[in-house]
């Protein structure tokens, strides 16, 4: 299959619209990293979005949809906290877990979901993604672009890289304002559980309800087991993010000691002040220049710098140096 990489003009839009339609996967820009898209209704293309991504049968995908409306008709129960969210935060970088509602019709297929009594869902906050929405009317599901393990894209050139050959459209939008995926929470009544952190910070969201932040953020899901089912959010619990360099998170007390550090190893390739919009960015053009170590100064994970935590610990394997 031949990739053919287009801008976002009406034309190429409706291309893009029309491909979906007949059930083909189309890579498409958002505001956190470029998604594979495919009508979320149809099992078929849902299928074709896990093969081209050689991605791990039990991770369920997010659903990318015009507004709560679109997640209401799809039998999804949304919970009163969750419209206060979505006013505050939508269209924007939260993926928020609704309940099937087991008294209506399920829309969403079962491989969407992979077993599990919800569905992630969020209303994306680009333009290009939003009019294929409108066009298509039915709900997109998206992961990330990238092979399965690799970061995620932030360019359509880093689609291209991954997924030449396997799918027939990358509209490119240009580089991705965030540059790290969304956040993604479950609701319980009053309490808000972030089980992959992003823009959405927790101070963000501790101003609506109480904020736990998962373990599976700061650790290893080792402890969980996936076939009691019990780790929260299935894709928590792969090797993630990873160049093919081997990264090596550094704990220091400032970025002078982080410096130094690197400068004794004799390292050429360490970020020293890392940023959400160009990580992934660095990690693949330090592969491309050659690098077999990569050493990145840890933040604190408070703000935006806990999701550059946990994207930075995932790509390191957990191999974190304290110094
Ligand atoms: O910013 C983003 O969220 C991007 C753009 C394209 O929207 N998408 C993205 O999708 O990062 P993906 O598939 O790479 O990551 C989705 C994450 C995975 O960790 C998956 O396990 C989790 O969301 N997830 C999806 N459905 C879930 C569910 N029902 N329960 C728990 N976790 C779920
Ligand atoms: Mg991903």
């Amino acid at each position: 299959m031949t990739t053919t990489i287009t801008d976002n003009s009406p034309q190429n839009l409706q291309k893009a619209a029309e491909l979906l339609q007949k059930g083909e996967i189309v890579a498409l820009p958002t505001e956190t990293v470029y998604g594979l898209a495919c009508n979320a209704l149809d099992p078929n293309a849902v299928a074709k979005v896990f093969a081209a991504k050689s991605r791990p049968q039990d991770n369920p995908l997010i659903v990318h949809v015009s507004g709560l409306s679109m997640a209401r008709d799809c039998g999804l129960e949304i919970p009163p906290l969750a419209e206060t969210l979505a006013q505050r935060f939508w269209s924007g970088p939260l993926t928020m877990l609704f309940k099937k509602n087991n008294g209506v019709v399920q829309k969403i297929p079962a491989v969407i979901s992979r077993g599990l009594d919800t569905v992630a869902v969020r209303v994306p906050a680009n333009e290009t993604f939003m009019k294929i929405i409108t066009r298509c009317g039915f709900p997109i599901a998206a992961p990330s672009a990238n092979l399965s393990g690799s970061p995620s894209p932030t360019s359509a050139e880093h689609v291209y890289s991954d997924l030449n050959g396997k799918i027939p459209l990358i509209i490119d939008g240009g580089r991705c304002e965030i540059g790290i995926e969304s956040t993604v929470i479950a609701l319980n009544n009053n309490n808000i559980r972030i089980l992959r952190p992003g823009a959405v910070t927790p101070e963000m969201l501790s101003e609506f309800a109480e904020v736990t932040v998962d373990d599976i953020v700061y650790h290893k899901a080792e402890k969980h087991s996936l076939e009691t089912s019990s780790v929260p959010s299935p894709g928590t619990a792969y090797k993630h993010y990873s160049p093919k360099a081997e990264v090596i998170a550094v704990k220091t007390q400032s970025e002078q000691a982080f410096n130094d550090y690197v400068n004794r190893n004799g390292e050429s390739y360490s970020i020293a002040n890392p940023q959400a919009d160009t990580l992934f960015a660095k990690f693949r053009e330090f592969d491309q220049s050659g690098a077999e170590r990569i050493y990145v100064n840890l933040p604190e994970p408070t703000g935006i710098g806990l999701a550059l935590y946990n994207r930075i610990i995932r790509a390191a394997e957990f191999n974190i140096i304290c110094l």
